[in-house]
């Protein structure tokens, strides 16, 4: 069993899909093990993307997630990590498959309606950091 950490971000909470996303990882039969409606600030989302830190995208990225109300879970489940990276498509919404999570519902790479942790190793320092309770 794996846990990994998902987002639905802002844009994907103000279009009202989060239960979608919900949804698509319950049909896997994964389970949410924790849940919260949160605001990002900025010590929060520089820890967050940490590794990001630098990058050409990084002060709009920064804004952009702490831009509004975001949908914080745990999901887990066999091989969770790799699985809910699959469900939820590449980064960028325009190259993501029709029927991952961002290939049917964004169209660019600054609003792509989820996060989800990209290894094992991710998934227990963003778990830590969002759920230190767990
Ligand atoms: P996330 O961490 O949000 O789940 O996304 P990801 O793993 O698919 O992509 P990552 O490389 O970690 O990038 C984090 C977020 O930064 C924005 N980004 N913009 N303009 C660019 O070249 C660029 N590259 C990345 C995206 O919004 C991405 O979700
Ligand atoms: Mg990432």
């Amino acid at each position: 069993m794996e846990r990994t950490l998902v987002l639905v971000k802002p844009d994907g909470v103000k279009r009202g899909l989060v239960g979608e996303v919900i949804s698509r990882f319950e049909r896997l039969g994964f389970t949410i093990k924790a849940m919260k409606l949160m605001c990002i600030d900025e010590d929060l989302a520089s820890r967050h993307y940490a590794e990001h830190i630098g990058k050409s995208f990084y002060s709009d990225l920064v804004e952009y997630i702490c831009s509004g109300g975001v949908v914080a879970m745990v999901v887990e489940g066999e091989s969770a990590v790799e699985i809910v990276r699959k469900v939820m498509g590449v980064t960028n919404g325009r190259e993501a498959a029709p029927g991952t999570i961002r290939g049917d519902y964004a169209v660019n790479i600054n609003e792509n309606i989820v996060h989800g942790s990209d290894s094992l190793e991710s998934a227990e320092r963003e778990v830590a950091l969002f759920f230190p309770e767990l």
